[in-house]
């Protein structure tokens, strides 16, 4: 029987978790709204209903549940591992099993750390490594002796060559191709369609073929 996972967040990235869930052999039970516990907080959206699956509460849920399985599905690099510190703070026992799509195809010698997510598609290389809370989204391509640290999201279809080092909490826009070496700051943001031939420093934001360097709006978040 499948082992059950609670999934932790309720956008558009949810969606995608709880079909990567299945996929991985877990059966999603649950929402986690980190709201709903919060005094004056609004009640859970309890009438929500995601792919079968409905909202389970918040943090209370989570404690009260054995040694419980939990997905992080929130879209924001840095606050995927805010809310993993603080369920490991609060959840006796809180599991953080890595998903794996069973169209992704991983190199038996490639690295995957708690919490991380690989899409369906993707494809990871010989000794690449994959930090943990990372996405590695739909069809991405991350190739030999790559390191993904944590946080860091690789979106949709974009490539990376070998030996590329992609920092924490960075975002590596969908589509956009990375030449092998390179080395990628933390919390910084690859756009959309971006080739990155040089390394780039941590907090930047780069776009363009090759890419440019954008002044960094104080907001931006990834
Ligand atoms: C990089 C990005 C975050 C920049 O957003 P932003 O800071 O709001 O930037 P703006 O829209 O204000 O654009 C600033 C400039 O950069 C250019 N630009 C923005 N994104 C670009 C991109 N991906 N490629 C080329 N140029 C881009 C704009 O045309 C604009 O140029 P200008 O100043 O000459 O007019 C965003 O455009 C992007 O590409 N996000 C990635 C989205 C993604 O991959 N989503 C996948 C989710 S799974």
């Amino acid at each position: 029987m499948a082992e059950s996972i609670y999934i932790v967040g309720m956008g558009g990235h949810a969606r995608v978790v709880v079909a990567l869930a299945r996929s991985a052999g877990f059966e999603p039970i649950g929402f986690i709204d980190m709201q709903a516990d919060l005094s004056g907080a609004a009640a859970p959206a309890a009438q929500l209903e995601i792919s079968g699956v409905r909202v389970a509460g918040g943090m209370s849920a989570l404690r009260n549940a054995a040694g419980p399985n939990i997905a992080i599905a929130v879209g924001d690099n840095a606050a995927r591992l805010r809310i993993a510190s603080e369920i490991r703070a609060e959840v006796v026992g809180a599991r953080f099993p890595s998903l794996i799509h069973a169209t992704a195809k991983i190199e038996r010698d490639a690295k995957i750390a708690e919490g991380a997510q690989v899409c369906i598609g993707a494809i990871v290389c010989a000794q690449a490594s994959i930090g943990a809370f990372a996405i590695i989204n739909s069809g991405a391509i991350i190739d030999h002796e790559d390191v993904i640290e944590d946080g860091a999201h690789i979106s949709p279809g974009a490539k990376l060559a070998g030996r590329v080092r992609v920092g924490r909490c960075t975002h590596v826009g969908i589509g956009a191709t990375v030449i092998e070496k390179v080395s990628i700051g933390a919390d910084s943001i690859i756009g959309a369609g971006a080739v990155v031939l040089k390394d780039v420093p941590a907090n930047t934001t780069a776009v363009g073929v090759p890419v440019r360097h954008l002044p960094r709006k104080s907001a931006d978040r990834h």
